[in-house]
């Protein structure tokens, strides 16, 4: 009796060990990762049509479905939001136009609406892992974004390469192709200039928006936008690896950290890395260089089960110390936000860095979950905020 409990128990044990090392055989191949980091395959929208924008309780006409080509001609899905106060000033002839996909968007009202108005603001959307464009909290968060100029703020919100109706597969270099497509036609087909285009992004779409930003900072001229809203960043796919949770609880790679040369040794097989402490700290030394104004905010909530929310402190880190040309520890920064950080009790609490060029502020929120929090008001702040930096009229 005893025996046969041993064997049984040696043998589930085997099989554990043996289901674990195939995970983690499977995990070193590009394909799997890929569907782990950016799980295109888990669209949530299956039931509803993203060509009908209604059914996710939009207006009628208030959302524009329309697809951006790349430079690698993939094609992206894409919807236009209108924001409320605009589409009520227009409603009559909104209304009136055909609904459904737009294979010509310059030809639509809306358009004409976002590209005619000197005033108008756009803010360019990256989502997160999975779903779609409609999926989730993401279409409260639209409306957050421009709750505070219900007039003014449109939102283009697009599904990277591989997820929901676009093209190709998704891959570190593609995703950064894509948001660069999306950047050109924000600026070259609807002719904002980027002083009035903001990048809101979230979860692994604040990679997506640390690496065009860096690479947008760089070029010369360096094209810098009002603002750059990351919502729940992390650091790297290494570190983030080393702390995810599956729903929050069962740790996959996390036992591994124990033993840190199977775990550097795994690293390498990380295919796509998102270095993001590394490009934001390029991004904010290039625009301290070239006098160049921005204004980053990451916002991340402590009851983030996904993404713990101490990536942040280490991306703001990261910022911070790029625009500091000594640099700072991370502990000298502690101390400061020790005397400079601003409490706001069960809200949380508020860490501004400022230089002669630009704001760098860390918002940390006791709840939000890791999605909630994009319908939060304070996101609706940090978008007005970012904006009357740029140009104090626009809250007038
Ligand atoms: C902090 O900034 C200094 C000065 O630019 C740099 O030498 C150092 O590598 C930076 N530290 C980190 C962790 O990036």
């Amino acid at each position: 009796m005893a025996t046969s409990f041993f064997k049984y128990a040696s043998i589930s044990v085997a099989l554990a060990v043996g289901l674990y090392a195939t995970l983690l055989g499977l995990l070193t191949t590009s394909t799997f990762q890929s569907h782990v980091v950016y799980l295109h395959a888990i669209q949530m929208t299956w039931f509803k049509n993203l060509n009908i924008p209604e059914t996710f309780g939009f207006l009628k006409n208030q959302v524009t479905p329309f697809s951006i080509t790349t430079s690698d001609s993939e094609r992206l899905y894409a919807w236009h939001i209108l924001p409320i106060e605009l589409y009520r000033k227009h409603e009559l002839p909104l209304v009136a136009e055909p609904t459904g996909f737009v294979s010509d968007i310059t030809s639509r009202l809306a358009f004409q609406l976002l590209r005619d108005d000197p005033d108008a603001r756009l803010i360019l959307h990256m989502h997160g892992a999975g779903g779609t464009v409609g999926s989730g909290y993401r279409v409260p968060n639209y409306r957050a974004l421009s709750a505070g100029q219900p007039g003014r703020i449109h939102v283009l919100t697009f599904d990277y390469r591989g997820f929901g109706r676009s093209t190709g597969t998704p891959s570190e270099s593609g995703l950064i192709l894509d948001a660069l497509a999306v950047v050109d036609w924000a600026m070259n087909v609807a002719g904002i200039p980027p002083s009035r285009i903001l990048i809101f992004a979230q979860s692994m779409g604040t990679a997506v928006s640390i690496a065009v930003s860096q690479h947008l900072a760089l070029q010369s001229p360096p094209v810098v936008f009002a603002g750059t809203i990351l919502v729940a960043p992390f650091v790297d796919v290494a570190t983030l690896v080393a702390t995810y949770r599956v729903a929050g609880t069962v740790p996959i790679l996390s036992p591994l950290t124990r033993i840190p040369l199977l775990f550097s040794y795994l690293q390498r097989f990380i295919r796509d890395k998102w270095l993001s402490k590394d490009n934001i700290a390029r991004y904010v030394r290039a625009n301290e260089a070239n006098g160049e104004r921005y204004r980053l905010t990451i916002i991340h909530a402590e009851d983030d089960y996904d993404i713990p929310w101490h990536h942040t402190p280490t991306i703001f880190w990261h910022a911070v110390n790029a625009s500091v040309s000594v640099g700072i520890s991370y502990d000298d920064l502690a101390l400061r936000k020790l005397e400079s950080k601003v409490d706001l009790g069960a809200a949380g609490s508020v860490m501004e860095w400022r230089t002669d060029n630009g704001v760098i502020r860390e918002e940390i929120l006791k709840t939000g979950l890791h999605d909630v929090i994009m319908g939060y008001p304070v996101i609706t702040m940090a978008v007005m905020r970012s904006f009357e930096a740029a140009d104090p009229s626009f809250t007038c």
